[in-house]
């Protein structure tokens, strides 16, 4: 179907009208989903009031596991890194930030209006009939795990294992994927691969979309310190220095591209633009880390969704006796003992962290992560690192 952008606009406002006679009247009309699996124009698609929710995260900041969150809620479509396919895709025939971004957003609002055949074109090899086994992480989304897409497993079930779900659903249906998407009442996407949230600016100006933006930052200090021991390609001077146990003599000042995204995006996000006004809301993974529940609760109820029972059980599951959430390895949400939030202020030097607190000293102050003096205070983990932060939603 041909969605012009007039006649959206045409149909948003009759939609409003409409909605306000209804409303006058208390009617409870219902509003079936529209069925067509293509991007549709139907007003009563628009009046169904989904939440659209798309979480900004950098690699190595809890993400995956705080996706997770999402995940466990039976009404919600989660879908783990979608413009992993797309970036992959794109990048070997053309390395132009601007042109993968411009693609990346568009990926993103077609899947938000659950046009999953969208990513076909980029996973490789690509699906015959919609059938895939090649869509990353699939085993992350229960809901591409679950009925309709797989009968295997019922989606009451809170811990399905990523490989059971291999194993057991064989290859992708993207049309049931899609229809699957329709049913639930959340859409919520995690990526990586927005560094700030103006590049999605177009999505939250659409009427349509109803969307609304998670960021959820770690102190960049954290962030390296764990990049450097998983993508040490990605730190060769920082491991150079660890290793050595001194400083490279070649290394200068240079920007680390986090803590540069962190403090654009924060920033543009902290000044309440209009077209940010109510939808963005900033999340320290070490307030999450501190008080798992509490936080979530407080995000889900500025996002509006419930907080299933399903959730606030993974939560006790996946988290320590003491409340203290520490979800270490790489491409997994396992917990693991030894690590948490605060571990890389044991794995690092003073002299490494004095270097990554001069190179990211503003977006340091800007999330309210102290800066430590002393070779003493970085080592001590009862002085905590993480300021309050009173304002970090609008
Ligand atoms: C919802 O819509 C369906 C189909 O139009 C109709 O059969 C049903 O009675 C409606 N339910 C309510 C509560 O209005
Ligand atoms: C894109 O390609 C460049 C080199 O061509 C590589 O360094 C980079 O890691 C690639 N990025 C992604 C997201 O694959
Ligand atoms: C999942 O939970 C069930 C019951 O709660 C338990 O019997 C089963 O061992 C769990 N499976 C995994 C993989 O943890
Ligand atoms: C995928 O699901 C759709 C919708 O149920 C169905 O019509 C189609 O036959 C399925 N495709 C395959 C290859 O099974
Ligand atoms: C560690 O920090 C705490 C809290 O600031 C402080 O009370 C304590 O004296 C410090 N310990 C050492 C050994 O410096």
């Amino acid at each position: 179907m041909h969605c012009s952008w007039k006649a959206v606009i045409l149909l948003a406002l009759v939609f409003v009208a409409v909605q306000y006679a209804l409303i006058r009247s208390i009617t409870s009309e219902n509003y079936s989903s529209c069925s067509d699996t293509q991007r549709c124009c139907d007003v009563k698609q628009m009046s169904s009031k989904k939440n659209h929710i798309l979480i900004l995260a950098a690699t190595r900041s809890g993400s995956s596991f705080f996706g997770q969150l999402f995940n466990q809620h039976p009404d919600v479509f989660y879908l783990y890194e979608p413009l992993n396919h797309v970036q992959t895709a794109l990048n070997s025939t053309n390395d132009n930030r601007q042109v993968i971004l411009g693609a990346s957003r568009d990926i993103l609002r077609g899947l938000f209006t659950c046009n999953l055949h969208l990513l076909e074109s980029y996973i490789n090899p690509v699906p015959e009939n919609h059938m895939t086994d090649a869509v990353k992480r699939r085993g992350a989304s229960k809901a591409l795990c679950t009925p309709p897409v797989c009968d295997a497993f019922s989606s009451s079930m809170v811990n399905i294992s990523e490989e059971e779900c291999l194993q057991e659903c064989g290859y992708l249906n993207l049309t049931l994927a899609s229809v699957s998407c329709q049913q639930r009442h959340n859409v919520v996407m995690k990526t990586v691969r927005v560094p700030v949230v103006s590049v999605i600016r177009d999505l939250l100006e659409d009427p349509r979309l109803n969307l609304k933006v998670i960021q959820l930052v770690r102190d960049p200090r954290g962030i390296v310190a764990s990049r450097m021991m998983t993508f040490p390609e990605k730190y060769p001077m920082m491991r150079l220095w660890k290793m050595k146990g001194q400083k490279p003599r070649n290394l200068g000042f240079t920007k680390i591209p986090v803590c540069e995204d962190f403090l654009s995006s924060v920033s543009t996000g902290l000044s309440q633009p209009s077209w940010l006004r109510g939808k963005y809301m900033l999340v320290r993974y070490e307030d999450l880390a501190q008080n798992p529940l509490t936080k979530t609760q407080e995000i889900f109820a500025y996002l509006g969704i419930s907080l299933h029972q399903h959730v606030v059980d993974w939560i006790q599951e996946n988290t320590e006796a003491k409340g203290v959430w520490s979800p270490m390895e790489v491409f997994s949400t396992k917990r693991d003992s030894a690590a948490n939030s605060e571990g890389w202020r044991l794995k690092l030097s003073f002299g490494m962290v004095e270097y990554l607190q001069t190179v990211c000293q503003a977006v340091l102050q800007k999330l309210g992560y102290k800066r430590v003096r002393s070779s003493g205070e970085l080592t001590n983990l009862s002085y905590s690192l993480v300021e309050d932060m009173k304002i970090s939603f609008q």
